[in-house]
């Protein structure tokens, strides 16, 4: 008989990995969004993925080609869709990479009806915030979550900071705000214990490829202590 509660520290570790961003409707043509590729995000799931642990990802509307075909995949439009599939995914997960750029307002009300004409008068949008999602999840003390933030590059690492504290994740993966659509980054890790890690000597832009590989690289210790009783 199996016991699926027991630990089991030679199965792979398994990452959920969210990344692009959310639309949140007006009509049923247009959206508020933003300008995140989920580039990142994708080649964290490959470079996990890469190291030998199992890989979900949960993709927001970009067009990366081959997301697709990615074995374990969902999609996601919106902030809500994103917030249901996790609180069914998550408890499943040893890892949470929250690269997920999610957008800040919604329009009250939305979807409206059908298409709003250019004729008609102007609309005026009444918008909502969208609810925090990483800082709300349930989370076990054997897991491991890995928060983002996109910031201007003088604020980085002071805001980071506070992210980490407000949604309560062991680490922050701070980008500064060049690296949107970008092909590189010049993401740093900052943890809660004051320490900042960088990929190189100092935080200079590279491939996001190449960044990828050292964030997971650089996260994995604390990820196999963590989840050692997984
Ligand atoms: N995030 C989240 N739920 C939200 C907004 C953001 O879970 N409603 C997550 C993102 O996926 C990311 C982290 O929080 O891991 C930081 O996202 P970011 O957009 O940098 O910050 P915000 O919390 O949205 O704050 P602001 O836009 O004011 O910088």
């Amino acid at each position: 008989m199996t016991n699926t509660n027991k630990s089991n520290p030679e199965r792979p570790i398994r990452w959920l990995v969210t990344l692009g961003p959310t639309h949140e409707p007006i009509d049923q043509v247009r959206f508020i969004g933003n300008r995140s590729s989920g580039r990142m995000g994708f080649e964290i799931a490959k470079a996990a993925k890469e190291s030998g642990a199992q890989v979900r990802i949960l993709a927001g509307p970009c067009s990366l080609p081959k997301i697709d075909s990615w074995t374990d995949v969902a999609r996601f439009q919106t902030a809500a869709d994103l917030r249901k599939l996790l609180t069914t995914d998550w408890p499943n997960f040893d890892v949470l990479v929250m690269a997920a750029a999610v957008a800040d307002w919604r329009v009250v009300g939305a979807p409206l009806v059908g298409k709003i004409r250019r004729d008609a008068t102007p609309p005026v949008l009444q918008l909502e915030p969208v609810a925090e999602i990483v800082g709300n999840l349930q989370t076990r003390h054997n897991q491991f979550v890995v928060g983002f933030a996109l910031e201007p590059k003088d604020e980085v690492i002071a805001n980071a900071r506070q992210k980490l504290l407000v949604k309560k994740v062991d680490c922050i993966v701070a980008n500064s705000l060049e690296t949107l659509e970008g092909a590189q980054s010049d993401a740093r890790i900052v943890w809660g214990d004051g320490r900042i890690l960088t990929h190189g000597e100092s935080s200079e832009f590279a491939a996001k490829s190449k960044v990828a590989r050292w964030i997971v690289k650089a996260v994995s210790p604390s990820i196999t202590q963590k989840c050692r009783d997984r």
